[in-house]
């Protein structure tokens, strides 16, 4: 049984162009109706964002950004302020990719001060977390998701606790056609919810938090991703750039 108002979100990364967008973004609204029940966004980079917001008005897809500035606004050369995000029509927000983790130097702390940029412009963040391959295998993978994610938890307030969304993208499963297993994905996704509900006191937040799970997530994968009650839906990156197998993607939570 999928889980109610399930979320998938498309990550195009740094994919894409003008023309290829807006046959993408034609192909899903022409599925919409067939997922008309839950949550889809899409997350375009950022010169792409206004384009695919105007392509998708008036349907139920709404636009994801892929990262935010950790200010407010100001002399940040570069970055991107939460509250242009907003104006644009963004509902929700990355913070802490793995990529951003890995290749841009977000730290844990950067990714809680984006976190709180988030919500103080009323986007909803989707923090993620995730472990290397050589962390797992040296037993830290709960020591390393407790590490990315309590500075993000530090500053919110029980509202605000209540609106995030969570995502675990096991880096030794992004784009390696690898997904991890159910049980792998199980176990962590408890994990992340007491977690969530040791370090915060909300208890009943915590059990009702919004976890996806990321890491090369297709069609075929998704059938049975979606039938865990866990899995509050997925992060999708390669396969989202397809239509096709995107719908078919959201079709399997619907
Ligand atoms: O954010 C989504 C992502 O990192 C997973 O990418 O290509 O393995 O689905 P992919």
């Amino acid at each position: 049984q999928a889980p109610l108002n399930a979320l998938v979100v498309g990550n195009w990364k740094m994919n894409g162009s003008l023309a290829t967008n807006a046959t993408l973004l034609e192909g899903l609204r022409a599925e919409a109706a067939s997922f008309a029940n839950i949550t889809v966004s899409v997350c375009p980079p950022f010169p792409y964002l206004a384009h695919s917001a105007s392509l998708l008005a008036g349907s139920a897809i709404s636009c994801t950004a892929q990262n935010l500035c950790h200010e407010a606004a100001g002399a940040y050369t570069g970055e991107v302020a939460a509250s242009m995000l907003a104006e644009l029509g963004c509902r929700y927000v990355l913070a802490g990719h793995s990529e951003r983790r890995a290749m841009f130097g977000d730290s844990s702390e950067r990714v809680a001060a984006k976190t709180r940029m988030a919500f103080n412009a009323g986007l909803i963040p989707i923090v993620c977390v995730g472990e290397t391959l050589a962390q797992r295998e040296a037993g830290q993978t709960e020591a390393t998701l407790s590490a990315q994610l309590l500075p993000s938890l530090a500053s919110l307030s029980p509202a605000e606790l209540d609106k995030l969304v969570l995502a675990y993208e096991p880096v030794w499963a992004i784009g390696t056609g690898h997904v991890a297993s159910a049980e792998q994905i199980s176990s962590v996704l408890h994990y992340l919810r007491a977690l969530v509900a040791s370090s915060t006191g909300q208890a009943d937040i915590a059990q009702r938090m919004p976890v996806l799970y990321g890491g090369s997530v297709n069609p075929a994968s998704a059938q049975w991703l979606a039938k865990m009650p866990e899995v509050s839906g997925v992060l999708v990156g390669g396969a989202s750039l397809n239509a096709r197998d995107f719908s078919e993607i959201c079709r399997s939570f619907a």
